[in-house]
């Protein structure tokens, strides 16, 4: 019997987005939407278009690049947001516009302030509109988790003749249990059978995304909405990672289901994400979290050095873990080994890609005597998104500490010119922000700093991130690596800079980020 496919919708890129603090550069959101384009995802939610002309940019980028997934941009219903979705994939190969309107009394009476017929015209009028731009237009009915059923028919009646083929019910603030959305599922697929497909997306408010959207595909759901590592807004999404591994390690249940994903890309693309937002998975996450394969109790070791399946119901293999001991790399190491490895942990560079990350290789292990696997994905995923380097640090010289007056002397390079300032400031970190603004002539403000350490011992890697606001617009995400946490930072501080320099004009145009 032929099975059922389970469409994989990502939302990484937009409802993952709305993670407190892990906004992402355009070239990040590449090189993750080339990575999900990897794992096999259907659909890549690349954000929301009119949000800003950062979004704007890395959603046509993204277009451009992406050729097997279909590539969505999500549009409130309304004409603007509609036209900026339509225009930011018109490059893409696959597309689809994802609109959407609230339709729980609740939303509609406090937020939109509509009547449920005008809510219905507006739903209308942007499907027809986004059909003008694409064949394929999902449509949403926010907080379908507490809408009226007989009010969720009825709009998607309206929405399936104005030409949406995809019906998506969120559960938007993550309220509903699983037999809630079973029966919500079930009675929306009977009613729109042959005229769309129904979607779910839920949120995890109560820890239930995942078990709800296991339970709507049992009743009829052909497309979930899920993130890798289960990021989103709040208490995130569903977690892709963990909806496709319980589809495929109980295949006795899901007997009539398949998914188009490459599970053994499952951890680069967890790896990928929380490198790039720093965003760390709990170390008890299911599937990707640190300790999702490790036995501690002296029992279960046992049990698993006779028999890996007294305790293990998924294998480290099958979603591309691969502890690879064979290969260690050290400063020794030539560029054949170092190409080699990288194949194995899932990154194919291209030449020039490559020999820049061999070269920080090289500076890392005269360094650092062992390089770890995490530590190789943090050093090339830094090197994959960089922005265009307007400004690239020379040299920092910090003075300080205890006592006298913390300063910092910065020497940078723009183009051909090298420059360097000294200043002082309240603390090291900000004497080395401040002198680098003194050279920039741009205005910092300092909205977050985090710094996380790769791998393990004294001398791990730091992995700053800055989340920075130049001259009072949109704050940029910033990424710095060294085994140094101060040049880390300043490296993090220019990497920003060059970030909004490099969408300075585009910003311009429109400065100030819609918020969903
Ligand atoms: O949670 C939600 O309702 C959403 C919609 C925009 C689909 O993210
Ligand atoms: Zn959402």
């Amino acid at each position: 019997m032929s099975k059922d496919t389970i469409k994989i919708f990502d939302t990484t890129l937009r409802d993952g987005e709305q993670s407190p603090g892990a906004s992402m550069n355009t070239e990040e959101k590449i090189q993750i939407a080339a990575q999900l384009e990897r794992l096999g995802v259907d659909i890549i939610e690349a954000g929301f278009a009119a949000a800003s002309p950062g979004d704007f940019d890395a959603i046509e980028k993204i277009s451009q690049r992406v050729k097997n997934s279909t590539v969505c941009s999500l549009a409130r219903a309304m004409d603007s947001d509609v036209k900026a979705a339509g225009e930011s994939i018109a490059k893409a190969r696959l597309k689809r516009i994802h609109t959407f309107i609230a339709t729980s009394p609740i939303h509609m009476e406090y937020k939109l302030k509509m009547n449920p017929d005008e809510v219905i015209k507006r739903a209308v009028r942007a499907v027809e509109y986004a059909r003008t731009f694409v064949e394929d237009v999902e449509f949403s009915c926010e907080d379908a988790g507490r809408s009226d059923i007989g009010f969720l028919k009825e709009i998607s009646d309206a929405v399936i003749e104005a030409g949406a083929s995809t019906i998506n019910l969120p559960d938007t603030v993550g309220f509903r249990l699983p037999f809630e959305i079973g029966a919500m599922v079930k009675e929306m697929s009977d009613y729109t059978k042959g005229r769309a497909i129904i979607s779910v997306h839920n949120h995890n408010d109560l820890g239930l995304g995942v078990a709800n959207s296991l339970e709507a595909i049992i009743h009829g759901a052909r497309q979930v909405e899920c993130t890798i590592n289960g990021l989103g807004e709040r208490a995130g999404n569903a977690a892709l990672e963990e909806i496709v591994m319980a589809l495929k390690t109980r295949s006795d249940v899901f007997t009539n289901f398949k998914t188009n994903i490459n599970t053994k890309e499952i951890y680069p693309s967890s790896r990928l994400i929380a490198t790039i937002t720093g965003i760390e998975p709990q170390p008890n996450k299911a599937i990707v979290g640190k300790n999702a394969f490790s036995h501690e109790s002296g029992i279960h070791q046992d049990g698993v050095l006779k028999n890996k399946e007294t305790y293990e119901i998924i294998t480290p293999e099958s979603i591309g873990l691969i502890k690879d001991d064979t290969l260690v790399l050290g400063k020794h190491s030539g560029r054949a080994a170092f190409k080699d490895k990288l194949a194995k942990l899932g990154f194919t560079l291209n030449n020039d890609a490559l020999n820049s990350s061999f070269e920080r290789f090289k500076i890392l292990a005269d360094r650092k005597k062992e390089i770890y696997d995490d530590d190789l994905r943090a050093l090339v995923t830094n090197e994959m998104t960089k922005a265009t380097q307007v400004y690239e640090l020379i040299s920092l010289q910090l003075m300080d500490c205890s006592g006298g007056v913390p300063s910092a002397a910065v020497k940078i390079k723009k183009e051909n010119d090298e420059i360097i300032e000294a200043g002082i400031g309240e603390g090291t970190i900000d004497a080395v922000f401040k002198t680098i603004d003194r050279i920039s002539g741009y205005n910092g403000k300092l909205e977050d700093y985090k710094v996380k350490s790769v791998s393990e011992g004294k001398d791990a890697l730091a992995n700053v991130t800055v989340k920075v606001s130049f001259n009072d617009e949109p704050a940029i995400i910033g990424h710095g690596l060294n085994i140094d946490t101060m040049l880390a930072s300043a490296r993090a501080y220019i990497g920003a800079l060059n970030s909004y320099l490099s969408m300075e004009g585009k910003l311009k145009e429109r400065p100030h980020k819609v918020m969903l």
